[in-house]
């Protein structure tokens, strides 16, 4: 007789430290798929209540009372993660594992691990947690992970369980990761800001430079993921058109310094890394 293949999922226990806007929320998500929540601590005891009400489950405790679980997640702020670390190592004495959830921060951070054959991990979702219902929705969210053997395999066994989407990265390489989101997320919008300023020192009023900014930042974004990076460039460095280009650095340059040299080094990584790679790609399809 052929006996079915079936998938059993364990279920661990996980402390919360910092159970603040992903911890309680990666906890309330964690718990709905049959986890456990043990201890959780905040910085404050109202605030541990109020976490463990959200999640529906687990007990408001002190960081003393850390322990006795599976896995310790630690979501406080990255400033504080390592410190946090330090006060509850002496207190994983048949704990599996120990991970946070930082973009900067590889799980190195916590490396004396290693030596205790505790695993550690971090698990970064690349999302915005303003909204605690995205609890909801955590299979649309991409993690990226790294850790020692133990750390990953114990993230790889969750993660595949719940059907969690996740690549792993060397924790060597995490700098250039979290640098390669500030570029996706944080400088689009500080061009934001200069778009806009830029355009009502032409005499725009507030509204017209905010829809006109948007309009225009929103149609390249949708632009890349149809046509892909390169099809999606238009304006003066796709057209080639070198006399603008220079003129208009000069005009900001007098302007302000530091946002002349931001156009003219965007204009040289548009036409050195994205018209160059199209010209390079095209004649290496030609042969
Ligand atoms: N927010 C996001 O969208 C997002 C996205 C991806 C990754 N992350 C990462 O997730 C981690 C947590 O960020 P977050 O935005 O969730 O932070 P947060 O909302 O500010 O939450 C931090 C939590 O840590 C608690 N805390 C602070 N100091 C503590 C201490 N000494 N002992 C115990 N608990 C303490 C706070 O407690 P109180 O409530 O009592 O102050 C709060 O609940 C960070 O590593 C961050 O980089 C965040």
């Amino acid at each position: 007789m052929k006996l079915k293949a079936y998938t059993r999922r364990t279920q661990l226990i996980f402390d919360i430290i910092g159970a603040g806007k992903v911890g309680k929320t990666f906890g309330k998500y964690l718990s709905s798929k049959g986890h456990k929540i043990g201890h959780v601590v905040n910085s404050s005891i109202d605030s541990s209540i109020k976490a463990v009400e959200f999640i529906g489950d687990g007990t408001p405790s002190s960081i003393d009372e850390i322990g006795g679980c599976d896995v310790v997640l630690i979501g406080v702020q990255d400033d504080l993660i390592r410190q946090t670390f330090l006060k509850i190592k002496d207190k994983l004495d048949n704990v599996k594992a120990i991970g946070q959830f930082s973009g900067a921060y590889p799980s190195s951070i916590f490396r004396e691990c290693d030596e205790m054959n505790i695993g550690r991990f971090s698990i970064h979702p690349n999302a915005s947690f303003a909204n605690q219902e995205i609890w909801q929705s955590m299979e649309n969210i991409y993690f990226v992970m790294d850790g020692n053997e133990r750390g990953r395999k114990i993230i790889r066994d969750l993660f595949e369980s719940m059907n969690i989407k996740f690549s792993e990265i060397y924790e060597s390489n995490k700098i250039f990761y979290h640098i390669g989101a500030v570029f996706a997320s944080n400088f689009i919008v500080g061009i934001q800001e200069v778009s806009r300023e830029l355009y009502s020192m032409a005499g725009l009023d507030t509204e017209t430079a905010e829809i006109i900014s948007l309009y225009l930042s929103k149609q390249a974004i949708e632009n890349v993921e149809k046509l892909g990076v390169k099809n999606a460039l238009t304006g003066p460095v796709a057209r080639g058109d070198n006399n603008l280009i220079e003129a208009e650095r000069m005009a900001l340059t007098d302007l302000d310094p530091d946002l002349g040299a931001l156009y003219g080094k965007f204009a040289q990584i548009l036409k050195e890394r994205v018209i160059v790679s199209e010209h390079h790609k095209n004649s290496s399809d030609e042969r």
